[in-house]
C-alpha cells in the first residue's frame, strides 16, 4: 500500500498499545503492523469484548501482557521492560452505560489507569511519547449544537465523560511536571490527548454499541431498539480515527512538535441522529422492513455531539476519508463476508486497502 509508505519511520520502532484487545486497539495494531513497527500490548484479561482481537489472531502481531492498568507495578514493568518509544493509551472503561452502573471502576480505570501509565513513563530512563484516547464527550456541553474545538472548556456530566475529563487533567498535569523536570532529565516525553467521535467499523461486537444491535435486527428480523434516537453523533470509520492518531505519531518525529490535544471527527454532513444512522444501516443491509423501536432509557447521555477538527487538518493534513455512508457499506460488507466464511484478518486488510486507496 503506497500510502502507508509515509509511515516508514515506524519500522523497527517499539510501540506500546494499552487496550490492544479492544475494538480500536485491534485496528490500530493491524495498521501499525503494516508499517513494520514492533508492537507490544497491555490489556485486561477479564475484558470480554475481544472477539475481533481473537478471531483476527492479532496476538501474533501484538503480543499481549495481561494485567490491569490499576496495577501500577505491573504496568510499570511492562513499560520499563520493553522501552517503547511511543505508547497509545486506549485501555479504558469505554462504555457509557457500564460506567454508570459501576462508576468506581470507570474512575479507577480511566483516571488512575492513566495516572499510573504517566507516572511509569515519567520514571522511565528513555524517550517515550504518550497518545491518550479520550473522547468527544469531554467538552462542557450546553446542547446548543456547537462543534467543539480543542480550546473549549472541559466538563463531564456522567461517570464516563467525567472520568475521561479527569484523565485529560492528569495528562496536562504530567506534561507540565515532565517539562519542569527536563532540566534534570535528558529524556523527551510528550503527552497528547486525542478526541475522536463515534467510531464504527467491521468487527465491533460489543453488546453495548449500535453496530451489533443493527446487525442482530437485520439478521433476526426483530425490531431495532434505540434508546436515544434523536441524539446527534459524529459518526466515523475506525480507520479514519486510527489514521489520524498515526499521522500525529508521525509528526512526533519532529522533536519540536507539540500540541496538548487534537480532535478527529467527521465532516459536518456526517453528524447524524442515531435514528438516521440506523435507517441508513438497515437500507444498506437490504432489509428495509426492519422496524425501529424506541426504549425509555435511564442512561444520562448528551443529546448533541459535534467536533470541529480544523486543527488536525491544519497541523497534520488529516481529513476524513470514508463518509458515514461509505463506512456503513464497509461494515455491511465486512459482516456479510464474515458470515460467509471470509477470515477476519482478510476482511480487515481489504478495508485497509480501500482506505489507503481513497487517500490521494
Ligand atoms: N469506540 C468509540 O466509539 C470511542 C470513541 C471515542 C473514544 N474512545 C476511546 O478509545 C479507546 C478505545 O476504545 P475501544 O472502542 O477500543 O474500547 P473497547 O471497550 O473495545 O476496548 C477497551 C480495551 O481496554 C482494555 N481495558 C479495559 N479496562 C482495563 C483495565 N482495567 N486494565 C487494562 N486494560 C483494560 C480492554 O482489555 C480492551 O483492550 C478508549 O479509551 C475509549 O474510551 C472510543
Amino acid at each position: 500500500m503506497a500510502n502507508l509508505k509515509k509511515f516508514d519511520c515506524f519500522k523497527g520502532r517499539t510501540i506500546g498499545i494499552t487496550g490492544n484487545t479492544g475494538f480500536k486497539g485491534a485496528w490500530l495494531s493491524l495498521l501499525l503492523n503494516q508499517t513494520g513497527a514492533n508492537l507490544i500490548g497491555f490489556s485486561n484479561e477479564n475484558f470480554t469484548n475481544d472477539k475481533l482481537f481473537r478471531v483476527a489472531e492479532l496476538n501474533s502481531i501484538c503480543p499481549t501482557t495481561y494485567g490491569c492498568v490499576t496495577d501500577y507495578e505491573k504496568l510499570k514493568s511492562w513499560i520499563i521492560g520493553n522501552k517503547p518509544q511511543l505508547i497509545f493509551h486506549f485501555a479504558a472503561e469505554s462504555i457509557v452505560s457500564r460506567a454508570q452502573n459501576d462508576p468506581r471502576n470507570a474512575f479507577n480505570t480511566n483516571l488512575m489507569g492513566t495516572v499510573n501509565l504517566l507516572e511509569a513513563v515519567r520514571q522511565a530512563d528513555f524517550n517515550c511519547d504518550v497518545i491518550i484516547a479520550t473522547t468527544d464527550k469531554v467538552y462542557k456541553n450546553d446542547e446548543r449544537g456547537k462543534a467543539f474545538k480543542e480550546s473549549d472548556v472541559l466538563a463531564g456530566s456522567e461517570p464516563y465523560s467525567a472520568s475521561k475529563v479527569c484523565a485529560e487533567f492528569a495528562a496536562q498535569a504530567y506534561q507540565n511536571l515532565i517539562l519542569q523536570e527536563l532540566t534534570t532529565s535528558p529524556y523527551r516525553k510528550r503527552v497528547i490527548s486525542v478526541r475522536a467521535g463515534n467510531v464504527i467499523g467491521g468487527g465491533d461486537w460489543s453488546q453495548n454499541r449500535i453496530i451489533p444491535h443493527c446487525i442482530e435486527a437485520c439478521l433476526g428480523d426483530v425490531p431495532l431498539v434505540l434508546r436515544n434516537p434523536d441524539a446527534i453523533r459524529p459518526w466515523q470509520h475506525v480507520l479514519d480515527a486510527t489514521h489520524g492518531y498515526m499521522l500525529l505519531a508521525r509528526h512526533l518525529e519532529d522533536q519540536n512538535f507539540y500540541i496538548e490535544a487534537l480532535n478527529f471527527g467527521p465532516y459536518s454532513s456526517d453528524f447524524l441522529s442515531v435514528e438516521e444512522f440506523a435507517k441508513r444501516f438497515i437500507k444498506c443491509w437490504g432489509t428495509e422492513n426492519t422496524e425501529i423501536a424506541l426504549k425509555n432509557s435511564k442512561i444520562v447521555e448528551s443529546k448533541i455531539l459535534k467536533l470541529d477538527s480544523q486543527l488536525s487538518r491544519e497541523l497534520l493534513g488529516w481529513a476524513p476519508t470514508f463518509s458515514v455512508s461509505m463506512a456503513i457499506e464497509k461494515i455491511v460488507r465486512w459482516h456479510k463476508g464474515y458470515q460467509h466464511g471470509y477470515s477476519a484478518i482478510d476482511l480487515m486488510l481489504s478495508d485497509l486497502t480501500d482506505f489507503f486507496g481513497e487517500i490521494s
